[in-house]
C-alpha cells in the first residue's frame, strides 16, 4: 500500500496574484511549478495549505465535503500570514474543476480523493524578511488516498502527553501553515523513537491541545469534553462535524479547557473513551496515555463503541449511505 497523500493526480488547478488580481485559473501538469530560488516563500514560509475529501457515492457520484468551511479557514490563515486575500468564489471554482476532472479516479469508501489547496508568496525577495509577499500562487493538488493511520479504526493510538513545549507558537495554532508542522516535527519524531508512540498531545501548561495533526476528543459517557476555540490551536472541520453529531444524537457537548489532570482521572473510568479528530484521521481511538514516565490505560485500552458510533455517523453521511441533514456536501 502507498503512504497517504504520496499519489497525485497527473493535473492541479492553479493561479497566480500578479500583485492586483488573480489570473484566470487552469488546469496544469502537477509538476509543472516554476518558482524563483528567492521566492518569499522558501524562506520566509509565507505558505497556508487545506486538506478535505471528496467521496464516491453509492450512485457514482462524487461529493465534496464541508468545503466552505475549508475555503473560509483558507482564507483567514491567508489574512492571518499577511499573503494576498484569496477569492473564495474562484478557490470553490479550482476545487471543483479538479475534483471533477478526476472523479472518475475517486476511489470506493472507505477511500476518498484527498484535496489540497495550498496558497504560496512567490515574490522574488529576500530582503522581505519583515515584509509580505506582493504576489503569490494557489494551486490545488488531489490525490486518492486510504486509511491515515496504518490499522485503520480497530487499533488504538498511544499519545505522549507533552506539558512543557508546544506545537507552534500560540498565536499560530489556528492557522493551517507549513511552519507550525515544522515547529512540532522533530520532538513528534523523538517521542516517536523514544516512547514508541504514534503522536504527541501537546498540552503546553497542562492545557490539553491537540496532537501535530489532528484534534483531540475525551468521551465520558454521554458527554463529549474538548478544547474550545481559540487562537492556539487549529478549529479542525471534522471538530465542529463531530460535535454536531454529538449534538444530534442526544449527547452533551463540553467546549472548554481540559486539564491533564482531569484527563488522566477520567481515563481511569472503564467506559472513558479518547479519540483523535481530523480529515486524515477522521475519527481514531486512543487506548493509551505516557505522562511523565507513567502508563495510563484510556478505559479498557480498546475503540470505545461511541467512538466507533461517531466516526460511523460521520462516515454514513461522507459516503452518502445517511442523509445529508446538514447540507455538508456538494455535489460537482
Ligand atoms: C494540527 C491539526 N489539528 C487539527 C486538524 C484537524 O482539522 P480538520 O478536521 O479540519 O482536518 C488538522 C488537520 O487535519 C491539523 O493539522
Amino acid at each position: 500500500m502507498t503512504a497517504f497523500g504520496s499519489v497525485f493526480m497527473p493535473e492541479m488547478a492553479l493561479t497566480e496574484f500578479d500583485g492586483e488580481q488573480w489570473g484566470a485559473h487552469k488546469l496544469v501538469p502537477s509538476d509543472s511549478l516554476s518558482l524563483h530560488p528567492g521566492a518569499h516563500v522558501l524562506h520566509y514560509a509565507s505558505t497556508c495549505f487545506e486538506g478535505l475529501k471528496a467521496f464516491r457515492h453509492p450512485d457514482g457520484s462524487v461529493k465534496i465535503f464541508r468545503m466552505d468551511c475549508n475555503i473560509a479557514r483558507f482564507a483567514q490563515s491567508a489574512e492571518l500570514l499577511a499573503l494576498p486575500a484569496i477569492d473564495p468564489q474562484q478557490t470553490r471554482d479550482m476545487i471543483v474543476d479538479v475534483v471533477a476532472r478526476f472523479a472518475d479516479q475517486a476511489p470506493e469508501a472507505p477511500g476518498s480523493l484527498y484535496i489540497r489547496p495550498t496558497h504560496i508568496g512567490t515574490e522574488p525577495a529576500i530582503g522581505k524578511a519583515a515584509g509580505p509577499s506582493l504576489t503569490s500562487m494557489q494551486y490545488v493538488l488531489v490525490s486518492p488516498v486510504g486509511d491515515y493511520f496504518a490499522g485503520g479504526s480497530d487499533t488504538t493510538l498511544r499519545l505522549l502527553l507533552e506539558e512543557d513545549g508546544m506545537r507552534c507558537a500560540p498565536h499560530m495554532g489556528r492557522i493551517k501553515s507549513g511552519g507550525n508542522y515544522a515547529s512540532a516535527l522533530l520532538p513528534t519524531m523523538n517521542a516517536k523513537r523514544d516512547l514508541n508512540v504514534d503522536q504527541i498531545l501537546f498540552c503546553p501548561n497542562g492545557d490539553v491541545q491537540e496532537t501535530g495533526a489532528a484534534n483531540f476528543l475525551l468521551i465520558d459517557g454521554d458527554t463529549l469534553i474538548t478544547k474550545a476555540l481559540d487562537s492556539s490551536f487549529l478549529h479542525g472541520i471534522t471538530r465542529d462535524s463531530l460535535l454536531t453529531i454529538a449534538r444530534d444524537l442526544g449527547m452533551t457537548v463540553e467546549e472548554r479547557d481540559l486539564s491533564v489532570e482531569e484527563l488522566l482521572e477520567r481515563s481511569r473510568k472503564p467506559g472513558c473513551e479518547a479519540a483523535l479528530s481530523g480529515t486524515a484521521a477522521v475519527l481514531t481511538p486512543v487506548g493509551t496515555l505516557l505522562h511523565k514516565g507513567e502508563e495510563y490505560q484510556v478505559g479498557n485500552g480498546k475503540a470505545g463503541a461511541t467512538t466507533a458510533k461517531l466516526r460511523q455517523t460521520l462516515n454514513s453521511i461522507q459516503w452518502g449511505q445517511a442523509e445529508d441533514t446538514h447540507g455538508w456536501l456538494t455535489s460537482i
